[in-house]
């Protein structure tokens, strides 16, 4: 199968499939939403509050890995910096970080990145592009907390036409990016992320948010209506890291679509895609990002949070179409991750406990095995297994069609390893019919007691 070949490694990637997002900042005080500052348009003055208060004092890192680990990730990714600029590490470039927030005074980062290394974890670090709280970055009428003020200048967002609901502006004539220098920004975000690549060991995964390139037509060096590569210089940026780290594997935000070099995986969030993610007609190696409930950042009154069911669903489809899970928790200003995300993580990892066969090493089966309703299918190639995950519990046979007539060896419940007999009672075969194309599974009547039922089909060599 023809898949867009990574310039960083992703033998590991795609085979390991499960990772863990962390979305972990001073947006965790406010607990309504990572982009508060911006839906908000708070000051830096407002903001400031939550860096003063910011006390993690039950963090603890190798808890953190543990449920990670339990849950049956095998990597994870933690946002170094977010939107707001607050970093986790000792950055010699800033003082907006945690070992300069009073009541935190600690780096939170080297210990989480030893915790999870220690568990066997791979390392991914989420680093914001988008920078709300630096002095050179330009403000802009898109998403910047003081988008007003570029607003004001006549530069309405095209899209969202920003000051509709608000109280009338007076037009100024002052350029509120006087004085910023975006590429002195750039600089700071480099040198960032030097620091990253040379003070925490290998790095497995770069995962850079986001570009917002103003529209076409529109002047791209602008950067207060819109940031793209003109504004990270990221062509610069990529080189670096490529020669920093030439195996970490890089994500597909840093504006460079015709670099084939500058992104490894393609990153479709917030929704399932219907089938194997493709760019320009060829499959790529992709990851989904979800959350539990909407928000990244711990948010404390979203009610709308996913079944563990539901979310091992989505790790299967996942897999079913050649992708990657990375499943996000954003833990409390406390410094301990969600109840609720707790109790769905020891679900997940319940499940995988005995599952794990059909999703580590597999990927989207052969075409030739046509998928039965209401199932996803997945396949190791090196073991020549079939995954068929049950979404529905079928009434007493599963029936197959496709190259599974021809090729299946024998079948069994991956949880129990109990075999499942194949083909039709006599009986049956009258009342319901048989077909020449068509094979049966004769299923227990009871759906076993497992979120996801797995039937592990070995296959005859072709
Ligand atoms: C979006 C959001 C952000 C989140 C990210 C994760 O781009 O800006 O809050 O970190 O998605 O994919």
């Amino acid at each position: 199968m023809n898949i867009r070949p990574t310039t960083g490694d992703s033998s590991w990637f795609v085979h390991d499939r499960f990772g863990l997002f962390i979305h972990w900042g001073l947006y965790a005080l406010p607990a309504r939403h990572e982009w508060v500052k911006s839906r908000e348009k708070m000051s830096d003055e407002q903001y400031d509050l939550y860096f003063k208060y910011f006390e993690p004092d039950l963090y603890d890192p190798d808890q953190w890995a543990q449920i990670a680990y339990d849950a049956g990730m095998k990597y994870f990714v933690i946002t170094t910096k977010h939107h707001e600029g607050f970093c986790l590490w000792d950055s010699r470039y800033t003082n907006y970080k945690s070992t300069q927030a009073p009541h935190c005074r600690r780096d939170l980062l080297t210990p989480m990145v030893k915790a999870f290394r220690d568990k066997g974890l791979r390392v991914g670090f989420y680093h914001s592009l988008i920078d709300w709280h630096h002095p050179d970055y330009w403000i802009d009428n898109r998403n910047h907390p003081q988008r007003d003020l570029v607003a004001a200048l006549g530069k309405l967002d095209p899209m969202i036409g920003n000051v509709e609901n608000e109280p009338k502006l007076s037009r100024r004539d002052s350029n509120p990016n006087q004085g910023r220098d975006q590429s002195r920004y750039a600089r700071y975000l480099h040198d960032q992320v030097r620091e990253l690549l040379t003070e925490f060991g290998r790095i497995d995964i770069l995962w850079f948010d986001f570009s917002f390139p103003p529209a076409p037509g529109q002047d791209r060096r602008d950067f207060s209506i819109g940031k793209g590569r003109e504004a990270w210089e990221s062509e610069k940026l990529l080189a670096m890291i490529r020669q920093l780290q030439p195996q970490v594997l890089l994500d597909n935000r840093l504006d460079l679509p015709d670099l084939e070099s500058s992104w490894d995986f393609a990153t479709p969030e917030q929704a399932q895609p219907l089938e194997w993610v493709r760019v320009n007609g060829t499959r790529v190696v992709w990851e989904a990002c979800q959350t539990f409930s909407g928000s990244w950042g711990y948010h404390r009154d979203e009610q709308s949070w996913r079944s563990t069911d539901e979310l091992i669903r989505t790790l299967i489809d996942c897999v079913s179409k050649g992708g990657n899970l990375l499943l996000n928790v954003g833990p409390t200003g406390r410094g301990e991750f969600d109840a609720r995300a707790i109790e769905r993580l020891k679900g997940i990892g319940e499940w995988m406990k005995r599952h794990s066969r059909s999703i580590y090493g597999c990927t989207e089966a052969p075409p030739e095995f046509v998928c039965p309703r209401d199932c996803r299918l997945t396949y190791n190639p090196d073991r020549q297994r079939v995954y068929i995950h049950l979404f529905a519990y079928p009434y007493k046979y599963l029936h197959l069609e496709g190259s599974f007539v021809s090729r299946i060896e024998y079948a069994q419940f991956l949880h129990d390893a109990s075999e499942i007999r194949i083909g039709l009672d006599s009986w049956h075969a009258d009342q319901i019919g048989t077909a020449d194309q068509r094979i049966s599974l004769n299923l227990p009547q009871v759906k076993p007691d497992v979120a996801v039922p797995v039937i592990e089909v070995g296959l005859k060599s072709s």
